[in-house]
C-alpha cells in the first residue's frame, strides 16, 4: 500500500533505505537528551536524519567541527544514528546574526525588557546592513570554510552534507537584505555567488560527496519570507547551484519573517494545508532533474505516498511529525499506520519549547514518572 514510501532511493549518490527524512531540527536539548531523541528517531525507521545548524567556522554558534570536543560530539551523534541503521547528514550553516548587534541587546535580554521574539525581530533588522557591509575578504573566508567543514563532517561519520540555503546563503541571495554593489550583490547571478562559492568549496575538498541544498524560496502575492530566492529568480539560481555541485534539493519557504510561517501551525492563514510548500517543489522540478525533497506539514501516509508515487517529490522530510511519533516509518511499514500519533501542528511544545528555551518537545510526550 505504501510501496513508494518504503522503496529505496539513490538520493544524490547516497542510497536511502526509504523515502522518509528527518528534517533539520535544532532541538535545544542537553546532550544526553539529544542523543536519546536522535536514537529514537533513527530507530523509528526513517532513512536519514539531517542534523540542523552545524557551524562552518570555529567560532559559530554551537559545537564546532574544528575543536576536539566538538568533533567528538558530532562523531558520537553519527555513531548513534548509524547504530540504528539510519544515515546522517550535517546541515552546514553560517549565521547571519551580527554578533556586535546581539551584544547591544544583551542587557535588555538579561533584564527581560526584550523577549526572544523581540530579539529575533531586532536582529532581523540588522541582517541587511550586516550582509551589505561585510568586507569582501571576510565573505571569501566564510565561503571557503564550507569545504574544510564538509571534510570534517565526513571524517566525523556524516554520510552527506546539506548547505543551509537560508541563514547567510539566504541573506546573500535576497534582494531584501543584500544591497552590495560588488560581485556578491546586485543581479541574481551576483547574489547567488555566495552559495555557489560555498558549494564549490565543498566540491574542491570532496569531489564525490553528496551535497543537498536547502533551497529557501521567497514568495510575493502574498509576501512570505525575506531571505532566500524569489520564485521568479529560481530559473537563474537552480542551474547555478546545480553546476556548482549540488546533488539534490530540499525545498521550502524562506525564513526571516515569522518563524510560524516556515513552521506553520494548523491555523496559519496561508500555509495551513498538508504539504504546504510543495508548490515550490513543482517550480524547482521544472528546472532540474536532480532529486527533490519536500517538507512542510507532511504527516498523512496516504498523502505522502501519493506525492512520492506521482514523482512530484523523491523524498519526504518531516520535522514535527517525527517528533510527535518517531515510529511513523516503522508503523507504515508494518501495516499499522492507524496507530501513528499524528502531528496536529499545534506548535505548542516544539516551536514553543524552542522559543521558551525549554528544548523541543511534543504534547504527546509521556511524562517520565519520578
Ligand atoms: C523546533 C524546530 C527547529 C527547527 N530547526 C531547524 C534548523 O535548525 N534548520 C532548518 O533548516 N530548519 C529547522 N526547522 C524547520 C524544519 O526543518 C521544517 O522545515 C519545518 O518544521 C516544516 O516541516 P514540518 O511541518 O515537518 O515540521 C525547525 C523546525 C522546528 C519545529
Amino acid at each position: 500500500m505504501y510501496e513508494t514510501i518504503l522503496s529505496p532511493m539513490n538520493y544524490g549518490g547516497l542510497t536511502l533505505k526509504n523515502r522518509i527524512i528527518f528534517a533539520p531540527t535544532t532541538m535545544g536539548l542537553p546532550q544526553e537528551e539529544l542523543e536519546a531523541r536522535l536514537r529514537s528517531i533513527a530507530a523509528g525507521g526513517c532513512a536519514m536524519i539531517i542534523l540542523g545548524d552545524v557551524p562552518v567556522t570555529k567560532h559559530g554558534f554551537g559545537p564546532s567541527l574544528f575543536t576536539k570536543k566538538g568533533f567528538a560530539y558530532y562523531q558520537r551523534l553519527a555513531q548513534i544514528v548509524h547504530q540504528e541503521g539510519c544515515k546522517i547528514c550535517a546541515q552546514l550553516h553560517q549565521s547571519d546574526s551580527d554578533l556586535k548587534a546581539m551584544l547591544r541587546y544583551l542587557p535588555g535580554l538579561l533584564t527581560k525588557r526584550i523577549d526572544a521574539d523581540q530579539l529575533r525581530n531586532l536582529l532581523n533588522q540588522q541582517v541587511g546592513p550586516y550582509i551589505t557591509n561585510l568586507p569582501t575578504h571576510k565573505v571569501e573566508q566564510i565561503t571557503h570554510s564550507f569545504g574544510p567543514a564538509a571534510l570534517r563532517a565526513k571524517e566525523a561519520g556524516f554520510d552527506m552534507v546539506q548547505v543551509h540555503g537560508d541563514r547567510m546563503c539566504g541573506s546573500f541571495s535576497s534582494s531584501v537584505y543584500n544591497s552590495r554593489t560588488d560581485q556578491y550583490g546586485g543581479t541574481p547571478e551576483h547574489r547567488a555567488r555566495f552559495a555557489v562559492e560555498s558549494i564549490r568549496s565543498i566540491r574542491q575538498y570532496l569531489p564525490d560527496f553528496p551535497i543537498d541544498y536547502k533551497l529557501a524560496v521567497r514568495q510575493e502575492n502574498p509576501h512570505y519570507g525575506n531571505a532566500g530566492v524569489l520564485e521568479s529568480e529560481l530559473p537563474i539560481f537552480v542551474p547555478l547551484l546545480e553546476e556548482a555541485g549540488v546533488t539534490s534539493f530540499h525545498v521550502t519557504l524562506a525564513n526571516h519573517s515569522n518563524l510560524s510561517d516556515t513552521i506553520p501551525p494548523f491555523n496559519h492563514p496561508y500555509f495551513h494545508g498538508e504539504g504546504c510548500f510543495l508548490t515550490f517543489c513543482d517550480q524547482v522540478r521544472a528546472l532540474t532533474s536532480l532529486p527533490i525533497c519536500g517538507v512542510g506539514g507532511l504527516s498523512s501516509p496516504d498523502f505522502v505516498e501519493e506525492q512520492l508515487r506521482s514523482g512530484r517529490i523523491q523524498c519526504a522530510a518531516m520535522s514535527r511529525q517525527l517528533i510527535a511519533d518517531p515510529n511513523w516509518p516503522n508503523l507504515v511499514r508494518d501495516g499499522q499506520a492507524a496507530q501513528i500519533h499524528r502531528c496536529i501542528r499545534c506548535n505548542q511544545k516544539c516551536l514553543g519549547g524552542m522559543m521558551t528555551h525549554q528544548g523541543v518537545h511534543c504534547i504527546y510526550e509521556r511524562k517520565e514518572s519520578t
